[in-house]
C-alpha cells in the first residue's frame, strides 16, 4: 500500500489543533447565522444542537477510528478494511464533495480578506447603517473582476499553504490565533448584548416556533451539523490518520465539538441582534454577516480596528479550513494516483478555481448564476449539494460502515489504541449502528418522497 506523502502536518503539533483548525471557520460564523436565519430562528438552532451531539460525535469518532486505525487518506482507508468491495466509493463521493466545497467556500473566504481591506481604508465608520453596508456588499459582489481575484487569491494561499506542507508556521499561528477569535467573539457578544435590540435577537435564535420546522429546515440543520465538525466527506479520516498513539481521542474530539459549537451560538449572539439593530432580513442569505456586522462595529469605539480584527481573524479561520479541504482532495491524488504532491495541488487547486468562478459571479455580478435554483444562487446551489446533502448522504454510509460492516468493537478498539478509554462505548455503538443511518436514511426518503421543498 503506497504510503501517503504527508509531509504537512507535524505529527507533534498534535491533533486537536489540526481538527479543530479545520472545523472552526466560516461554518461557524457566516454559515451558521444565515442558514439559522433562512429557516426561521429558534427550532433550527435547537435541532442543530441536538444533530451536533446525536450525529456529529458519533460520526465523528467513526472517522477518526477509521483514519487512525489505517493510517491512510479515505479511498485507501476502505480499501484497506475491505478490500474489493465498492466503499472506496465512498471515499470517493468525499473528494467530489470536498471539492464542491472548497470552491464555494474560497469566495466567501476572499470576501473576509476584501472585508478587513475595507476595515484598513476606514469604511466602517460613520453611522454606518443598512443601506450603506447594503451598498457595500452589493458593489463588491457586484464586481466580477473582484470576486474571481479574490477567490483566486484565497485559493492561491491555500495552494502555497499545503504544496510547502503546514507543520510549520501556519498551524502553530492558527493554535495562536484560534483562542484569540473566541475571545474576541466574547467582546463583541458584550457589545452585542447590550443593543436595545439584544432582546429580540435572542428571541429570534432561541425561541422556537414548532410549526416552522420544515423538512428542509430540519436536512439543513443537520447538514450544518456536519459542516461545522468538517464531517460526512472523510476530512476526519485523514486527521485521524495523523493521530499520535498517546493522544487522548475521546477527550480531544468532546473538545473540539465543544469548541466549535461554541463559536458558532457566540456568533449568533452577535449576529441575531445586530441584524435587528441594522433592520436587515433574517433571510438575507449568503450576505447577512457582511451586511449587518457593520452595524456592531459602528456601535463600538475603534470600530475600524474591531472590524479590521474581525475579519483577519475570519481569513485565517477560512484558511486552515480550506487547507483541509484541498489536503484531503490531494491526498487523493498522491495515494491513489501516484502523483507528486506538487502536481496534485496545483492541478486540483486550478480545477477547483474554475468551479469557484461561477459561485463568485452568483452573489450579484451574473444576473443568471445569482437566480439560479430559486434564488438561492450558483453559490448556494453548491453549498446545498455539497455541504448539506452529500455530507448528509456520506455520514450515513459512513457510520453504517462502522456500525454493521467494519464492527463496533474493532472501531473502539482503534480509538482505544492510544490507551485512553472510550466514554460511553456501548451509547456510542447504538448510534453508530441504529440512529445515524436511520435517521438520515429517513430524512433522505421523506425528501425523496414528500418532495424536498428547496
Ligand atoms: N468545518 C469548516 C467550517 O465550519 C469547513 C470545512 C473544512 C469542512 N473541512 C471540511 C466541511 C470538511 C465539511 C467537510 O468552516
Amino acid at each position: 500500500m503506497a504510503t501517503l506523502d504527508r509531509g504537512n502536518f507535524n505529527s507533534r503539533l498534535g491533533f486537536v489543533l489540526a481538527a479543530a483548525g479545520s472545523a472552526i471557520g466560516l461554518g461557524n460564523i457566516w454559515r451558521f447565522p444565515y442558514t439559522a436565519g433562512t429557516y426561521g430562528g429558534g427550532a433550527w438552532v435547537l435541532m442543530y444542537i441536538f444533530f451536533v451531539v446525536v450525529i456529529g460525535v458519533p460520526v465523528m469518532f467513526a472517522e477518526l477510528s477509521i483514519g487512525n486505525h489505517t493510517q491512510a487518506s479515505p479511498v485507501t482507508a476502505f480499501k484497506k478494511l475491505v478490500p474489493g468491495s465498492w466503499w472506496p466509493y465512498l471515499g470517493a463521493l468525499g473528494v467530489v464533495t470536498g471539492f464542491g466545497i472548497l470552491s464555494f467556500y474560497s469566495v466567501i473566504a476572499g470576501l473576509t480578506v476584501v472585508y478587513a481591506g475595507f476595515a484598513l481604508a476606514g469604511r466602517f465608520s460613520g453611522g454606518l447603517d443598512i443601506a450603506q453596508s447594503g451598498m457595500i456588499f452589493t458593489d463588491i459582489t457586484a464586481d466580477p473582476v473582484w470576486m474571481i481575484g479574490v477567490a483566486a487569491f484565497f485559493l492561491l494561499i491555500t495552494a502555497l499553504v499545503v504544496r510547502k506542507g503546514v507543520g510549520g508556521g501556519i498551524e502553530k499561528a492558527a493554535t495562536f490565533l484560534m483562542p484569540v477569535l473566541f475571545v474576541f467573539l466574547l467582546i463583541l457578544v458584550g457589545r452585542a448584548l447590550t443593543l436595545p435590540t439584544a432582546g429580540e435577537g435572542l428571541a429570534f435564535m432561541f425561541q422556537p416556533h414548532l410549526d416552522e420546522i420544515t423538512f428542509a429546515g430540519t436536512v439543513s440543520a443537520l447538514g450544518q451539523a456536519l459542516f461545522s465538525l468538517s464531517l460526512g466527506m472523510g476530512a476526519m479520516i485523514t486527521y485521524g490518520s495523523y493521530l499520535d498513539r498517546d493522544e487522548n481521542l475521546p477527550a480531544s474530539a468532546i473538545t473540539i465539538a465543544v469548541f466549535d459549537t461554541s463559536i458558532a451560538i457566540l456568533a449568533g449572539l452577535v449576529i441575531f441582534p445586530a441584524l435587528f439593530l441594522v433592520g436587515a432580513e433574517a433571510t438575507a442569505g449568503p450576505g447577512l454577516i457582511f451586511v449587518v456586522m457593520g452595524g456592531i462595529f459602528d456601535a463600538m469605539p475603534a470600530s475600524n480596528v474591531m472590524a479590521f480584527i474581525f475579519y483577519g481573524l475570519l481569513s485565517i479561520a477560512a484558511l486552515t479550513s480550506t487547507i483541509s479541504l484541498l489536503e484531503v482532495i490531494v491526498a487523493y491524488f498522491v495515494d491513489e494516483k501516484g502523483w507528486m504532491r506538487e502536481k496534485a495541488t496545483w492541478v486540483v487547486a486550478g480545477a477547483c478555481f474554475a468551479l469557484a468562478v461561477p459561485s463568485a459571479l452568483s452573489l450579484g455580478a451574473s444576473e443568471t448564476l445569482t437566480g439560479l435554483g430559486e434564488g438561492r444562487g450558483f453559490l448556494g446551489f453548491v453549498d446545498l449539494f455539497c455541504g448539506t446533502y452529500f455530507l448528509t448522504i456520506g455520514a450515513m454510509l459512513i457510520s453504517f460502515f462502522v456500525g454493521w460492516r467494519w464492527g463496533v468493537p474493532a472501531a473502539v478498539a482503534a480509538i482505544e489504541r492510544g490507551g485512553h478509554k472510550m466514554p460511553v462505548a456501548a451509547a456510542w455503538g447504538f448510534l453508530v449502528r441504529y440512529v445515524c443511518p436511520l435517521a438520515i436514511l429517513i430524512l433522505l426518503f421523506y425528501g425523496a418522497t414528500q418532495g424536498a421543498n428547496w
